[in-house]
């Protein structure tokens, strides 16, 4: 940048952004902002901030680069590998279990900021192998939601490339998917299981009733304060007893912090504290 930017060219750029996208851009930290701006301005040859909103104006197409940028959608199957062992060894066969002594039989799943998908698919793959052929007992939800819609469009093809399938079990990508020399095409019957949908974090939330939301490496950039917000939308929209699952460099804030109760503390595995008559929590009983 060759000028120095001022705060209300800044404001200004916010509010062009949301005029055109409808990203709330006061949700994320303003030093965040600051350097994707600069990425993309850049990347246009644009100096300062009034340099890049006129850019904008003549070159709309702009707009989808710039998102892409903020929301940034890096992913993979099987992120981080140890937390998506503990989910399919312990945090799903417990929540399975408990489904089955109270003769329940829905189950809903939650990812939130799902990006291509590979989250929940590989939840998808995972949920297939657990129930087997009780899958049909079941009244099963899985559900993935983002904010880019080219991400979402990514993720109905199913088809991946090699390096965002390295973390699957072997004889799960031999099982549920097929090979055409560059992709890895997914089964129908995985992708079937997965419902995607455009969702703002900032803006709403997927439902109620769930009994595990994933929100992974999504809110490191949004503000305090409207971390403390969704951790407090997810825990009113989790199941009592229900997991909550964020990345491994997020941690709860504020009120959040005391609504749930930690179960791994590595994987950043919480569970929903019940509420007590009188406005107190208290873990659930296993
Ligand atoms: C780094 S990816 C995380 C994908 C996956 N959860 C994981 O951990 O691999 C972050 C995703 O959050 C989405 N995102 C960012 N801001 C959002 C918002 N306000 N509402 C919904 N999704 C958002 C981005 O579009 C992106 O796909």
């Amino acid at each position: 940048m060759d000028k120095v930017c001022t705060d209300r060219e800044f404001l200004s750029l916010k509010k062009h952004i949301y005029d055109a996208t409808t990203l709330d851009c006061d949700q994320y930290k303003d030093t965040y902002l600051q350097r994707r701006f600069a990425v993309r301005m850049r990347a246009t040859s644009t100096h300062d901030y009034n340099d890049y909103i006129r850019f904008l104006g003549s070159h709309p197409e702009e707009y989808d680069e710039l998102m892409r940028d903020i929301t940034i959608n890096v992913t993979q199957f099987y992120r981080d590998e140890f937390v998506f062992k503990a989910v399919e060894e312990e945090i799903l066969p417990l929540m399975i279990y408990d489904k089955v002594m109270k003769s329940r039989n829905t189950i809903k799943i939650w990812s939130a900021g799902c990006s291509s998908g590979e989250e929940p698919y590989s939840l998808a793959i995972i949920m297939r192998e657990l129930l087997g052929d009780d899958i049909g007992n079941f009244h099963l939800t899985i559900l993935g939601t983002d904010i880019d819609e080219g991400s979402i469009q990514t993720a109905l093809t199913g088809s991946y490339l090699p390096r965002q399938v390295t973390n699957i079990p072997k004889p799960y990508l031999e099982k549920y998917f097929t090979f055409n020399g560059t992709n890895y095409q997914l089964t129908n019957e995985i992708m079937e299981m997965v419902d995607f949908k455009f969702l703002d974090l900032f803006k709403g939330s997927a439902g109620t009733n769930f009994d595990v939301i994933f929100c992974r490496n999504v809110v490191i950039y949004f503000t305090k304060e409207m971390q403390e917000k969704l951790y407090m939308n997810f825990y009113r929209a989790l199941n009592d007893g229900g997991y909550f699952i964020m990345g491994n460099t997020e941690s709860l804030v504020g009120e959040a912090a005391k609504a749930f109760v930690q179960v791994k503390a590595r994987e950043r595995i919480y569970q929903k504290r019940i509420a007590e008559r009188g406005g107190n929590c208290s873990p659930q009983s296993k």
